[in-house]
């Protein structure tokens, strides 16, 4: 019989049982139901709402079970519909009255509100932990490629020269938001439902503050509605994964371009891709195209939550059981991109010398040139207007500007003196960018050093 089947007078149809039961997904969340129950027991006798006898027999043959369940031992049955009643049920059979006490005071919206929680911060810290040690391979990456000149681009463009460390430290400083975006949703995530019940709180003297403090929670909702009904968080979490997603899935893309033939940027190391069935020469980068292709299943998720809530009236409906697979699945994703991508990035071969000619080439020291115009005493406009010229002749002779001559120089502005070579070596482009966030040595090693700093302060 069911738990709730009292008011019941025939057995469920078997395939609505199916249709209802979420043992299959749910059952993840089998140590937090435990040790959220485990604290409420020893709530309940606490506060004498059950006896001490009942609540340290339920503590105890609770933690039996969890010893089981990790052995092993255990086997879930879609009869008890979810992990919640898997538990009670497995507990009644071995405690009998005992364990009958236990939800005393309890509702499943309550429960699953809590287990919820509790399995995110979790998770949360995992996929922390994940980005950390990402952070510190692309860290490593910088501090090894400080001089390692590249071109910058706009459009797919040629634009101006950067170094490689300049680059790694733009994903660095967008994987340190997505940190802290986790450790917000964390706060978030950190306030404790039970005492909600249904959805109306409940008549015994429940003392929520010590059930929080039991479980690590900060704080109490503060609204028996909203704890049991709200999924915000889970939508939270579910947009922070997708952020963490569109970064890795860029940094892929641009992975990918700098792999090709056309680029050989770098070159993907063997234990990293993958050969074709037909065509002997291929070694395709298949990690990078994954991570871009689970990007959308990720943001299908976050779609999937979102439009779930958004007809729901307050307070608990069955529906928001669809909020398990879809962020368990984003959650999942991640977390299988997170490390593949740092063992990708760890062992590629990084081509210093295409970069270098590849940042001489598409005219990329043209600001620089103007610069060094404005520097002798025309207005930008005008230096903007003669480098334009100059990169039409230089064009039309297949010259990059550095092998001008100083008369072809002479012939594009007569305040040119023999200065400019040295004012538009790409060294020189890059070293005067010399400012906060700039591409610089010195500049980008600042902002290694800050970045070591954030990561030692989590
Ligand atoms: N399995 C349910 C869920 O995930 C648990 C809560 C069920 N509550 C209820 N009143 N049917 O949402």
């Amino acid at each position: 019989m069911k738990l709730w089947g009292g008011r019941f007078s025939k057995n469920t149809d078997s395939e609505v049982n199916d249709f209802n039961s979420s043992i299959r997904f749910d059952q993840r969340m089998y140590r937090q139901d435990i040790k959220g129950s485990i604290a409420h027991a020893e709530m309940l006798g606490k506060c004498g709402i059950i006896s001490m006898e009942d609540s340290l027999l339920i503590v105890k043959t609770l933690g039996e079970i969890l010893a089981d369940i990790e052995d092993g031992k255990v086997e879930f049955m879609i009869d008890a519909e979810d992990i919640h009643m898997n538990i009670e049920t497995i507990l009644i059979k071995r405690i009998g009255d005992a364990g009958k006490r236990l939800h005393t005071g309890r509702s499943r919206n309550d429960q699953v509100a809590l287990d919820i929680r509790m399995y995110l911060k979790d998770e949360i810290i995992n996929i922390k932990n994940m980005l950390i040690s990402l952070e510190n391979t692309l860290l490593t990456l910088a501090k090894e490629h400080t001089d390692t000149i590249m071109p910058g681009y706009t459009h797919l463009q040629k634009a101006q020269p950067i170094t490689l460390a300049h680059h790694t430290m733009a994903y660095f400083e967008m994987f340190k938001r997505d940190i802290m975006r986790l450790d917000d949703c964390y706060e978030r995530c950190n306030i404790m439902p039970l005492g909600s019940g249904a959805l109306a709180g409940t008549t015994y003297p429940l003392d929520r503050e010590f059930v929080a403090e039991k479980l690590g929670f900060k704080d109490v909702t503060l609204n028996s509605l909203d704890g049991v009904s709200d999924r915000d968080f889970v939508i939270e979490l579910a947009s922070a994964l997708s952020i963490i997603i569109m970064h890795l899935s860029r940094y892929s893309e641009e992975l990918i371009l700098w792999n090709t033939n056309e680029f050989q940027f770098v070159e993907m190391d063997d234990s990293c891709s993958t050969g074709s069935s037909i065509m002997p020469q291929k070694k395709n980068p298949d990690v990078a195209e994954l991570i871009r292709g689970k990007t959308g299943r990720v943001y299908g998720d976050l779609m999937s939550i979102l439009t779930t809530m958004k007809g729901i009236p307050l307070a608990y409906n069955k529906d928001m059981q669809e909020d398990k697979e879809c962020i368990f699945d984003a959650i999942d994703t991640v977390e299988l991109c997170i490390p593949v991508f740092e063992k990708m990035i760890a062992t590629m071969k990084i081509n210093k010398d295409r970069m270098y000619n590849g940042a001489g080439g598409g005219f990329t020291n043209a600001t620089d040139a103007a610069d060094y115009l404005v520097k002798k005493g025309m207005p930008f406009r005008e230096a903007h207007e003669v480098i334009g010229k100059m990169v039409i002749y230089a064009i039309e002779s297949g010259k990059a500007l550095s092998e001008f001559t100083m008369e072809e120089f002479k012939n594009c502005s007569t305040i040119i003196e023999n200065d400019i070579y040295e004012a538009i070596d790409l060294k020189t482009c890059v070293e005067d960018r010399n400012i906060i966030g700039g591409p610089a040595k010195q500049a980008v090693m600042a902002s290694i050093k800050k970045g070591e700093d954030f990561i030692v302060s989590l």
